[in-house]
């Protein structure tokens, strides 16, 4: 049997040890950890709705009418109307036939992958994509090539090889750890062209890109069309927790059917439904919280500039600043965390080796004041 302390200790050497921090307090941008106050700049509440007076009522409200737990399986008894409710909002909201509710994002991509995808078939995935993804396509049992980050013409050549298989083009819509925006017009061409599946996952694109929060499908103008399944995730700017698959008819009810990981669990919450339902028409309604988030990015990266940092090339709450090495990258987190501002250390594998990062996220709950305060520690790192 190996040694389960030998490989954590070598983790530790190696700067790759993960550790929690226990958070206390609402869930916001300014929190308290160990007793001092923090300012949060790694969590994906972009749209600052996680402890919205609004949600919490509804919270409460749902859990009054509908319960806690949904007691059993969509299949069994655990579908109620609320989800439908939810499911309907959502179809409408992305302007897809149909949308299936799914306990959590990281479910949502097993479950669409391994439903079209199986051992004779080809998944080809942008090499940034979540591990959620790349584990879907694992768990598929499909040959799996990644082509470089956007690079589209390397797509190209893949789907040029001839073959009878199922195929499988996978993205995220904005790139989690990078926070720049897949090439959909052409992702879209190169999939309807080679008769191909494009499955995007917009997990960090909805509420954020688009006038109305439709995500990386609105801010490029492109329209439903059946070969597209689209995951969205409410962990992020919607501000709770879960999931959806939007699509075809038929690719939704090929879901119930077969999506393992939507039939065997417990459906979501009813109570989270509905606070999710009352969190959508916020998203859907308060452009303004885009706007002070695209405000509070414009400064970040103009101050940032100012000096002399270089961020990825993102225009979303993304804006990740690359150190290299791990341990740097821990000791900048660290000194960070000393001057007040919490921003996560992201390392291998989540990243590729070499590249570990300070994923900074920004959120429209944040004041210019914080921000001023993040690129003055940033100036001192
Ligand atoms: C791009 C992407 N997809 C999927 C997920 C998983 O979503 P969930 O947290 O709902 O499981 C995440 C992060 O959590 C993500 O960043």
């Amino acid at each position: 049997m190996k040694s389960l302390s030998t490989a954590l200790a070598q983790r530790h050497q190696q700067g790759l040890y993960r550790q929690r921090r226990v958070m206390h307090g609402q869930s916001s941008v300014h929190m308290q950890l160990a007793g001092q106050p923090v300012i949060n700049f790694c969590s994906n509440d972009y749209l600052g709705l996680a402890s919205d007076p609004r949600l919490i009522a509804a919270l409460a409200d749902g859990a009054r009418r509908y319960g806690v737990g949904s007691g059993a399986s969509h299949l069994v008894t655990g579908h109620h109307a609320i989800h439908d409710a939810l499911e309907q909002a959502l179809a409408e909201f992305t302007g897809r036939p149909r949308a299936l509710l799914f306990s959590t994002g990281y479910m949502a991509n097993l479950g669409v992958i391994t439903t079209l995808a199986g051992r004779h078939d080809r998944i080809f995935s942008d090499r940034l994509n979540h591990a959620s993804l790349l584990d879907g396509a694992r768990l598929s049992g499909a040959t799996m090539q990644r082509y470089p980050h956007h690079d589209m013409a390397a797509l190209h050549t893949l789907l040029a090889e001839p073959s009878t298989a199922q195929t499988l083009v996978v993205s995220d819509g904005v790139f989690s750890m990078d926070g720049d925006i897949a090439p959909l017009p052409q992702l879209m061409q190169l999939a309807h062209d080679s008769g191909s599946w494009l499955i995007i996952d917009d997990a960090h694109g909805f509420g954020v890109l688009g006038a109305h929060g439709g995500g990386t499908f609105e801010h490029c103008s492109q329209p439903h069309s059946d070969n597209v399944a689209v995951i969205g995730t409410f962990g992020k700017a919607f501000g709770t927790s879960g999931a959806f698959v939007a699509g075809s008819d038929a690719l939704i009810e090929t879901l119930i059917q077969n999506a393992r990981s939507y039939i065997y669990t417990t459906a979501l919450s009813p109570a989270l439904a509905h606070a999710t339902l009352v969190s959508l028409g916020i998203v859907r309604d308060e452009d303004w919280r885009r706007q002070q988030l695209r405000s509070l990015i414009e400064r970040f990266r103009r101050g940032a500039a100012q000096l002399g940092l270089t961020l990825g090339e993102s225009t979303t709450p993304i804006q990740p600043l690359i150190i290299g090495d791990n341990a740097r990258c821990v000791a900048a987190s660290e000194r960070l965390l000393a001057a007040g501002l919490l921003i996560s250390a992201i390392r291998p594998p989540t990243v590729p080796h070499g590249t570990a990062r300070l994923r900074i996220t920004l959120s429209a709950a944040h004041r210019e004041v914080d921000i001023d305060r993040l690129l003055d520690a940033l100036s001192g790192l």
